[in-house]
Order: structure tokens, then sequence, then C-alpha cells
């Protein structure tokens, strides 16, 4: 322990601008060093309940699994792992946490009449990432038998190479006491595991079968597997409860069997090998730990220590909470807070670090350049073709939008994800960052969807598995980096006085913004994949100005998503927001060309930051060729809105208008100046009630549009977080400059902002999850739940100034 504070101090001096020349080297690696130990472990494997692993291919990683024990169908009804959506389960998720320290979940499983504490640690120490522990608690839920069995597995699995075994046999029919183990491996050096005998009572019954299985003791199973299936938990723990039923079977028949708890129980063997299995069973309300120590820490962690980090963890999370998200009027209720830790802690608790092979299909098909008139038959006749292969290993290190349904990497998802981690740790982010782009290949194409390993596979039909080299998706990475960027530069040139008032343990949130040279030094790193994407956007997304009779003030800049079909455009991240029809390689999309023309704006600002004249230079030019060309071929003015284009039966280029985001993109991404009239009408729809806005947010499509709430109906009028977070933003910067609009700006912000948390809030009190999206109508939140990736910037628009009371006048 000792070691890393040290670290952490001289790191911090080196802070306080007593740095040298040359120094500035030592502190990135040493500050890179702490963040990978300082990341090491966490809650990786947000798939599961609770699934620990550290942030590395191969190594231990540890999961949960249980259920009632009442009934034989129990043990099948009731088995849970991986997270699931069913009604057995009342809400399940991380009251607090951080990635540094830890955290707090709670697990409401109505279906075994179970609530389940889940109280996890990180103590640092030694070299190898330091220590980690969990308190599992788990009490009886209302109409709950008094005597209810349950089981609890602890699953341990040493992926790759490294030794674990457990310490001594105890007695031929379990433990009485705690279970150690041992082990070993490249990554995490030694290491010992203490599964504590915890608290509880445990059943016990008269039968010929107890004097083997008794209740009482804790029984462990040391298998050995192939390392490709150890993720399969679920089947490998069955393969042992199905031997020891047999056995029941065999011996006694139906007539004379024991009760449940006696039937499934894994036969204790313990040893060596790359899984072990522990068993306990309790009657009534229980709770044991489970404890990680590294061996380079020096000594072991105890439950008494653990008792007092679970309290630490807990304070300094709400302390911090308080600092970071300070939440504004309307919003400065407990009620309020509450919401903001839950979705903001399971926003961070979905981080998640993913290993292994994805299909791609990097087959040349001339059908995928989408060229031709009937490109969209051809393109799906070409994926028939079915030409992928697995690529890899990849690696990311990424949040992920629901743990339930989307454990896995969503790059336009990501972005958003970020902005609310952002201000808690931005050092987490900017590794969250380098991970993505790390995924990218020589052209500059990022996978949209990443599906690592057979364990992620598993997940998804194979249909929708394969990624093409010629799918874009939208970058907002950049507006986080933008962010970063616009903090770095405040903190640039700042006085000490701030900095000096956070504590020591503040130093690796934020050493990225509190050392300029450092965070310089990011930036210059990640500049030439930032414009790798951006050039790989501009090449192959680009759209058709010069073969039709089109006018704009420059014949570059016009953009269309490849990969949209007759119903869709799943590319755009906006599935089926109507598109014109049918499908014309002379499209035109206003939402890419927005998104290209943020990309400009965060790459501008970032070499000019960096010094980079020339690609300044450049990038102003490109990004006044976007904001000429969207007037020349997006603005309707009869429509008074901005318009996805394409071409008409005399080849003559024509406005299609859908009024819903699309149209409101130019404003959303921020390229509008405050006194463009184009602004002024921009925001006339956004406030319409009878188009797009609503007592619940803004709608994905005007109700006055043909397709509104048809088909699908899926961003065809409902309300979408990101695309409200993006509004919420851009309403405040036009309230807060001067400008024809800035009376308009500000009631609708205020409005907006209120409406979104007060929607999110209702539902979320009166279901138990944050949604996926909510319905302009009823404001019920619909479609995915436990939908905590994107709808968690609801933290972000609590936290945003209040600006109801205007200049000066009383807020009543
Ligand atoms: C941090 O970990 C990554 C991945 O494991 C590794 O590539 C990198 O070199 C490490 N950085 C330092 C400074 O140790
Ligand atoms: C920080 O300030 C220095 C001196 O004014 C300047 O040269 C540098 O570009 C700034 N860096 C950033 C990231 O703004």
């Amino acid at each position: 322990m000792a070691r890393l504070s040290q670290l952490i101090a001289a790191a911090a001096a080196l802070t306080a601008g007593v740095a040298a020349a040359g120094d500035d080297a030592v502190l990135s690696s040493e500050v890179g060093r702490l963040n990978n130990q300082s990341l090491l472990w966490g809650p990786y494997k947000p798939n599961l309940y609770f699934g620990v692993r550290p942030r590395l291919p191969e190594g231990l990683w540890s999961t949960l699994m249980w259920s009632r024990m009442d009934g034989y169908e129990d043990v099948k009804d009731g088995f849970r792992l991986t997270c699931e959506q069913g009604e057995e389960m009342r809400g399940y998720g991380w009251d607090e946490y951080d990635a540094r320290t830890g955290g707090v979940q709670t697990i409401h499983d109505e279906g075994n009449k179970l609530d389940l504490t889940t109280s996890f640690v990180k103590v640092p120490g030694g070299s190898h990432g330091g220590s980690w522990a969990v308190r599992i608690k788990g009490e009886l839920r209302d109409g709950a038998p008094e005597d209810q069995k349950t089981t609890v597995y602890y699953y341990f699995a040493q992926d790759g190479e490294g030794d674990l075994q457990v310490e001594g046999a105890g007695t031929e029919f379990g433990f009485e006491g705690d279970v150690a183990l041992k082990g070993n491996s490249k990554s995490l050096g030694d290491y010992s595991i203490l599964v504590t005998k915890g608290k509880g009572k445990h059943p016990s019954v008269d039968h010929d079968l107890s004097t083997k299985r008794h209740g009482d003791t804790t029984v462990v199973g040391s298998l050995q597997y192939a390392d490709n299936l150890l993720w399969q938990a679920k089947p490998i723990l069955f393969q042992q409860l199905q031997k020891a039923a047999q056995y029941v079977q065999e011996t006694y028949g139906d007539a004379a069997a024991p009760p449940p708890w006696q039937v499934y129980r894994v036969d204790h063997d313990p040893g060596q090998g790359n899984v072990h299995i522990i068993q306990k069973t309790f009657e009534g309300p229980f709770e044991f730990d489970v404890i990680f120590s590294s061996g380079s820490a020096g000594k072991a962690l105890t439950s008494e220590e653990l008792t007092h980090e679970i309290k630490r963890t807990s304070e300094s999370f709400s302390q911090r909470f308080g600092k970071v998200f300070d939440l504004k009027a309307p919003f400065k209720a407990d009620k309020y807070l509450a919401l903001g830790k839950s979705m903001f802690s399971n926003l961070l608790g979905g981080v998640g670090y993913f290993y292994g092979e994805q299909l791609i299909d990097r087959s040349y098909a001339p059908e995928y350049d989408e060229d031709n008139e009937n490109f969209w038959v051809d393109a799906a006749e070409a994926r028939g073709r079915r030409a992928q292969k697995m690529e890899g290993p990849y690696e990311l290190f990424t949040s992920i939008p629901s743990r339930p349904f989307f454990p896995r990497g969503f790059l336009w998802d990501e972005g958003f994800h970020l902005v609310p981690i952002a201000d808690w740790d931005m050092d987490l982010t900017l590794e969250i960052i380098k991970s993505w782009y790390k995924t990218m290949d020589d052209d500059g194409w990022i996978p949209r969807e990443q599906i690592l390993g057979a364990e992620a596979r598993s997940k998804v039909p194979e249909e929708f598995q394969v990624q093409y080299p010629h799918y874009a998706n939208p970058p907002t990475l950049f507006l986080v980096i933008e962010g970063f960027m616009e903090r770095l530069r405040k903190a640039n040139g700042t006085q000490r006085a701030e900095k000096e008032t956070l504590s020591q343990d503040e130093t690796l949130y934020r050493a990225h913004l509190d050392n300029v040279e450092l965070g310089e030094e990011y930036l210059r790193k990640l500049y030439p994949l930032l414009r790798r994407q951006y050039d790989w956007f501009r090449k192959t997304q680009k759209g058709d100005i010069k073969s039709y009779d089109r006018e704009a003030f420059s014949t570059k800049e016009a953009y269309r998503w490849r990969g949209r079909t007759e119903t869709h455009c799943l590319t755009s991240g906006l599935d089926d927001y109507p598109r014109p029809q049918p499908p014309h390689p002379g499209e035109l999309h206003v939402d890419l060309m927005s998104w290209v023309g943020l990309m400009t704006k965060s790459l501008l600002n970032i070499a000019d930051a960096l010094g980079m004249a020339e690609e300044v230079a450049e990038l102003e030019r490109n990004l006044e060729a976007i904001r000429r060309n969207l007037q020349d071929l997006h603005w309707s003015e009869k429509e008074g809105c901005f318009c996805d284009a394409t071409i008409d039966e005399f080849e003559e280029h024509k406005l299609v208008c859908h009024k819903g985001y699309v149209s409101l993109f130019p404003f959303l991404v921020g390229l509008l100046k405050p006194d463009d009239p184009k602004l002024g009408k921009t925001l006339e729809l956004l406030g319409d009630e009878s188009h797009l806005f609503s007592a619940h947010g803004i709608r994905s499509l005007s109700q006055q549009d043909e397709g509104y709430g048809a088909g699908e109906n899926y961003w065809r009028s409902p309300v979408w977080m990101p695309m409200n977070y993006m509004a919420v933003t851009q309403l405040y910067n036009v309230a807060t400059q001067k400008g024809p609009f800035q009376d308009k700006a500000r009631d609708l912000y205020t409005r907006l902002r209120r409406n979104l948390v007060e929607t999110v809030y209702k539902s979320w009190a009166e279901t138990g999850f944050a949604w996926e999206q909510y319905n302009p109508e009823t404001g019920a939140g619909q479609r995915t739940k436990h939908f905590t990736g994107w709808t968690s910037l609801v933290v972000k628009l609590m936290s945003m100034e209040d600006l109801a009371g205007g200049h000066g006048r009383d807020e009543l």
C-alpha cells in the first residue's frame, strides 16, 4: 500500500509545478502505470450480475450464481448468472460505484424471494493491481418462508497460463470454516483467495444422505477445462449438479428422495484446477466474503478491513458525487440525488473489458460501392454470400448500453456514455477512448458494434454479428474529445489554488487535466488517429454533387450513409427514421454532413491548441464549406428546416423533408451561428408542440409527418435521451450568448431540461428501471429496460445551470 501512495505523492509533486524539463516523460509513464494499476480490477463482465475480471486478455475471473432451493425445479427456474430482463427481477444494479474504489450493488430477485447486496472494494498495493474483495449478503424478501433455502455458488476461472489450487481439503464432506486458495499467473503474480464461512443458518434433514451431504459445510469442486470453455460457467456447474442428482436418483429413487438442497450439491473434491466452484447452502438470511489478495501487496486483506473499506468507499462516493454532479434547481431534492447516483453508478458500473475475435466481411464486392441504382438490393445479395471471417483477437475497454440486452461496445452510444463519465474520471475516459481507437483499422474504420469473443457472440444471432468496413456510425467520441480539449484549455494557466483543494486521491482521476503537458501529449498521439477516421468518413461516405444538377458552394462537402436499405439506415443510428424513397445513389444525408461538421470543428480546435497551423487552415476551409453546403444542399426555405436530399425523375436535386431529429442536426452539433435566421427557424420547429416539443422531451419525428408512430415506431415518435441532451446543451449555448434568439432559447432550455428529468425520474420511481426511450404522450419508459447507457445523461441535465430566473430576476 505504501508504494502506491508514495508514487501518487511523487506524481502530485510533479503536478505542483516543480517538474524540470525531461520529467514530462517520467510523469507520463508513471501516470500510465498508476492508471493501469488503479483500473486493473473491476466488475468488467457487466453481462453478469456480478462478474469480476482484470483488464487483461487472460487472468483470474470470478462470478456469483445462486438460486432458491425449496422445490426441485428451483435449481432451473431460480438460477441466476447473466443479467436478464424478466419479470422475476424487480430492479438491480449499482447504487454507488466508482471504478477506482468500488461500490454497492443491490439485486431485488422477486422470483427467488431474495434481496442480494454485493459490496465490492478495491484496495491498492503492490505491483500487480492491488487486491479486491466483495461482501455478499442475502436477505429474504417479503412473502418468503422464514426457512427458505438458498444455494450460492462462487465460480473462479483461471484463464490462460497460471496455477490455482485449494489449500487443504477440509473434512471428507466439505469445509467447516473458511476456504482458502492460492494461485499465480504471469500477469497477476502470486495471489491468495479467501472465501469466508460467513454468517447464516444452514439446513439439516433427517435423511440417509445427511451422513455425506451436510448443509453446514462449504463444498468445493476443482475442475480442469479447456480455456475456450471457461466462460460457460452455467453448463460447467450444471454438469456437476446433474451428476449429483443422478447419484440420488439411482440410490434413492423418487420416493425416498432427499430435499432439493441436498440433491443439487457439487461433489466435494478440492484440489488443483482452472475452475473452482464453491457452494454454500443457507436457510434464511446470510452473508459471506470473497477476498482476493495480491501477493505483492505484502499483506492479505481481512474481513475487518473489508468492513472498514466498504464504509469508506461509500462515504467518499457520496462526497465526491455531490462535488462532481452538483445538482441545480429545480433538482436539489433527495429523490433526484438518488436517481442521479443510481443512473451514474450503473453507467460506470457497466464499463467492461472485452477480448476476442469478431466477424468482419472484408471481401471486395463491387456491390459494396453502392453506386448503382438498385444498390440496396445488390448489397443485400452480396451480404448473403457470407464472406465474413473471424478477425482478431481485439480488446475493448468500454461502457455498454444495457447489461441484460446490449452487453458489448457500441460506437455511437459510447460518446454519450463518456460525457458524464468524463466529469467524474477524465483519465478513465481517456483510457476508454484510446481503447476504441486501437480497434480502428489502417483505413480509419472502426467497427460500430463490437462483439468480441464467444461469450459476447452467444447473445447475438449470426446475421447481426458481421461488421462491414464500408459502414459508418456517428463519430460521437469527438463530443468527448472536444470536451476534454476545452477543459484542458481552461486548466492551462489556471493557478494552483483551485487544484490544491483536491485531495491526493483525486490525482489519478484527472492527471491529464492537472498536467497540461500530459494532456497535450495525449492529444498529440491521438490526433493522427482522429484525422485518419475523419479522412475515412470523407472518402467512404462521400455524397455525389457533380453527377447531378446541383449547385453548391463546395463540390466536395456532401455525404451519404452507406448500408441503408429501403426501410432502415442502421448506420446512422436512427434506424427507421424516414429517409428518401426509394434509396438512390444520389441521396444526401443532413445528419451525416452535420457529424462530419462536428469532427471538423473538434479537429480544428485540437490542431489549434497543438499549434498545427497548416491543419488549422485546411480545417477552417472545410468547416466553412460544410456550413455553406448545409445551406445550399439541405436548407428548405419553404419548410423552414434542414432536410435530406435526393434526385427527382429529371435527375435534379430534390429535398425530402421529414421534420424531426434529422432536421435539427446542424443545430444539435453546434454548426449554426447565434444570429443565423436558420437557427431561429430551427428553434421554432423544436419548440412547436404540434411538431416536436412534448411534455416528455423532443419527439424523434413530427406529429404531422405521415410516418409518425408508423411501422416499427422506433425512431418515429419516441423521445430519445442522446438527441435531447444535445438539444439541451445547444439551447444552453444559445441562451448564454448575445443574440436575437437568446430569450427563446432560455425558455426552451428551461422547459426541456425539466421535462426530460421529470420523465426519466417518474418512470424510474414507478418501475425501478431506466428505459431505452420514452413515450412522447405518456412519458412511459419503452423498449429495453435497464437501459443505463445514454439515458444516464439525465445526471448531466440535473447538474446543468438553472436559467429559469433569467437576469437577476427572482426564481419565484
Ligand atoms: C498499461 O497497460 C497497457 C495494456 O495492458 C500496456 O500496453 C501499457 O504499456 C501499460 N502502460 C504502462 C505505462 O505501464
Ligand atoms: C497552453 O498554454 C500555452 C502557453 O500559452 C500554449 O502554448 C499551449 O498551446 C496551451 N495548450 C493548450 C492545450 O491549450
